[in-house]
């Protein structure tokens, strides 16, 4: 990683350290919120947004650090969610137990829930942002961890299981479950920055791209990964009977896949680098595509 990059990300690691505080209630609530958050995981959704906007605006990228929190709990909390028993049942995530594995059942869905409107809380107390920038995140960022977004992705995924689906069904999941916080954390760098409509739409679709080679490459790892690279159990898609690019298509046919959407999202690269400094962000497009955890 660059130097600008790692900058950012120990701003955002900075950022993360104490933002969920205990209350009166002096519950293990907030226990079971840091034991997720703080867990590690890479942080990609945050550095996404950190960089887009540190490229659109040059060293503005503290104006991104609070919804890049809130982007970093939501997702955290789909993770709680997503490896309860009733879900995908796994035990191991980010290298540690899963939540409800050391909190119980009750605790990591209420840990969850609190993650979730405790980024909208962060969102919208950004002293740092317009009153109406933090409305239109806010909007953007409900839709695309709603029901119309991630959750509707993964109610997808969990009705698809045991089914034989097709391919179109199968992308509908990934630009769901997992597109959709990922294509935010560029929209979010657009909204805070203000960029104008044609650059928005090159880098929205760059998200796009982004959030499929994510998924087909989670989808690989589950097979051909290791689990202690990954930190989190290999061979749960097959446990779960999940329909994935690779047991639809087979892994080579995945891979041409993940190369044309990498090649898609390399060429509005070239077009985004007469304008803006793109460095940062090819970097991060090479993490998406060839990460081994
Ligand atoms: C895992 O996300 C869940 C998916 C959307 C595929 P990450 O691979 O980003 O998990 P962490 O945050 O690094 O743990
Ligand atoms: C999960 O997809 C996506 C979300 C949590 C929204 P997966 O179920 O494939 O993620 P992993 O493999 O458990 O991380
Ligand atoms: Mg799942
Ligand atoms: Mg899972
Ligand atoms: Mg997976």
């Amino acid at each position: 990683m660059n130097q600008n990059l790692n900058k950012l990300l120990h701003a955002f690691n900075q950022k993360i350290k104490n933002s969920v505080q205990s209350t009166h209630l002096n519950t293990q609530l907030e226990e079971s919120m840091r034991y997720s958050l703080e867990a590690g995981g890479k942080r990609i959704r945050p550095l996404l947004l950190l960089a887009t906007l540190d490229m659109l605006q040059p060293n503005s990228y503290e104006k991104g650090l609070h919804t890049a929190l809130a982007l970093e709990m939501v997702h955290t909390y789909s993770l709680i969610h997503d490896d309860l028993p009733a879900m995908d049942d796994d035990d191991l995530r980010r290298g540690k137990l899963t939540n409800h594995k050391v909190y119980g059942e009750w605790l990591a869905i209420l840990a969850g829930d609190a993650l979730q409107t405790k980024a909208f809380e962060y969102i919208s107390q950004d002293s740092k942002l317009t009153p109406d920038t933090r409305i239109q995140l806010i909007s953007a960022f409900s839709q695309a961890s709603g029901h119309a977004g991630m959750v509707g992705g993964q109610t997808l995924d969990m009705q698809s299981e045991g089914q034989a689906i097709d391919l179109q069904t199968l992308e509908r999941i990934h630009v769901h479950k997992t597109g959709a916080l990922i294509r935010f954390a560029i929209e979010a760098a657009t909204i805070i920055a203000h960029t104008n409509e044609t650059d928005q739409q090159y880098l929205l679709t760059f998200a796009e791209h982004l959030g499929i080679i994510f998924q087909i490459k989670d989808d690989l790892l589950d097979l051909y990964g290791t689990t202690e690279a990954l930190g989190k159990q290999i061979g749960s898609d097959d446990v779960n009977n999940k329909s994935t690019y690779v047991t639809l298509l087979g892994r080579e046919q995945a891979e041409t896949i993940l190369a044309q959407h990498v090649k898609q999202a390399k060429q509005i690269l070239v077009t985004l680098a007469k304008t803006y400094d793109t460095v940062d962000l090819e970097y991060l497009l090479t993490v998406f595509y060839q990460r081994q955890n």
